[in-house]
């Protein structure tokens, strides 16, 4: 068997093993496992947050927190879930509340994974292989970044859980052809194409606090093609280097590129338009995470838990549709599932979770939105996922 097969067939068992896991142990456990005692003290995402800001440096802190311009889609994606309210239902058997599901055919142990971010080592020296285990615990999927400051390979071999692949396209496209297939050789089971950042948004945090990477962190898929991508803390810091880096004229042609190079199902991240959507399933995608990059990228763009119904019934189950931005409580992931989601993605709360206390920090953030969503289902009436439709929500 060849090493890829193998590695996909022990991480698929690995998933299967911890997501059955979680599922009985859920059922036992009302209420999140006890971490270190200052990680137990987290009651929410909110607290994560605060002790995440008390162990960063201001720029990291800054680097992670921040959005575009005025941050205002930054801010939507919040006040976006205030749009709709819940209806719950009564007089249901709630005594077993069961969120396990799939991702792309990848048990998890429930519906919300870890989206891409950047530089985890920024966070925590730990980084990325600490985030994969605190995911794998939690049973469920990690998206690493191609600007992880953890090798692809390397973060591979600490997850315990499924692990999908985000791709940027930069300007040698033969890099983008080599992370492909290191990413199949290291035994990812999808490329998710991020589509929203054709140039960088303009972030003035990292501006006004002259954001640098400290020489600890590095883009570390990248060390094996040498130097050129080893200056980013040239004049102009990492923004320039960034959009000095990026192919900016990326198309749908490139989704058809990707297609030809790989056999992994291909995921679109950072649609929000029913027309995007329609023709990324046209172009035979497997999935599409309804995202604007958490308020990162253009400023003054919708909340994604409201591009999102547009979006689910364009896609018309030809896809699997996901969502990210803004999502804090287990109330927030409930509206989205009601809306047509099949799982959640965040961000910044497992990055919180991580600045936090490493790898229990983000098995504890995991557990906390674990266990609000539970009962908020069990407080709409709702045991199963498949309980959960539209009729549960309502325009405010
Ligand atoms: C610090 C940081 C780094 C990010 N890096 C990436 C990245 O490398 N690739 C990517 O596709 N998205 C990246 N994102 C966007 C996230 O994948 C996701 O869309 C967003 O964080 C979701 O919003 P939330 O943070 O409110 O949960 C990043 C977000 C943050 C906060």
């Amino acid at each position: 068997m060849s090493t890829r097969r193998a590695m996909k067939k022990v991480s698929t068992a690995g998933a299967r093993r911890r997501a059955e896991q979680t599922t009985r142990a859920e059922s036992a456990r009302p209420t999140p496992r006890p971490a270190s005692s200052s990680l137990a003290a987290l009651l929410n995402v909110a607290d994560a947050e605060a002790a995440a800001r008390r162990a960063m440096p201001r720029g990291a802190f800054d680097y992670y927190a921040g959005g575009a311009e005025d941050e205002r889609t930054l801010a939507r994606n919040r006040d976006g879930m205030d749009r709709w309210v819940l209806l719950h239902r009564v007089l249901v058997d709630v005594s077993r509340v069961d969120l396990a599901t799939t991702a792309l055919g990848a048990p998890i142990a429930m519906p919300i994974c870890l989206a891409p971010a950047a530089f985890h080592r920024l966070a925590h020296k730990g980084g990325e292989a600490a985030t994969a285990r605190g995911a794998g615990s939690a049973g469920t999927l990690l998206t690493a970044s191609t600007i992880a400051s953890t090798s692809l390979e390397d973060i591979a071999v600490a997850a315990t859980g499924p692990l999908w692949f985000q791709l940027y396209i930069y300007k040698t496209r033969d890099i983008a052809r080599d992370l492909v297939a290191r990413a199949e050789q290291a035994g990812y089971r999808a490329l998710v194409l991020t589509v929203d950042t054709p140039m960088l948004g303009r972030r003035e945090r990292d501006f006004r606090n002259g954001f640098k990477l400290p020489p600890s962190v590095k883009m570390a898929n990248f060390e094996k093609y040498g130097d050129q991508f080893e200056r980013w803390n040239a004049p102009g810091g990492m923004a320039a280097r960034v959009h000095e880096l990026m192919d900016h004229s990326l198309t749908w042609e490139t989704v058809e590129w990707l297609r030809s190079v790989t056999s992994l199902p291909i995921v679109l991240k950072g649609i929000v338009r029913s027309d995007d959507a329609r023709r990324a399933v046209d172009a035979g995608v497997q999935g599409i995470i309804v995202s604007n990059h958490g308020g990162r990228q253009l400023d003054g763009g919708e909340a994604t838990i409201l591009a999102l119904p547009d979006v689910v019934d364009a896609v018309a189950g030809r896809a699997e549709v996901y969502v990210d931005g803004g999502f804090r409580r287990g109330s927030d992931i409930l509206k989205a599932l009601a809306l047509g989601a099949r799982a959640v993605f965040v961000g910044r709360p497992y990055l919180w979770g991580l600045a936090a206390g490493g790898e229990a920090g983000v098995l504890r953030v995991l557990d906390i939105l674990r266990g609000e969503l539970e009962l908020a289902m069990a407080l709409a009436g709702c045991a199963r996922l498949s309980d959960i439709d539209r009729s549960l929500v309502r325009p405010a």
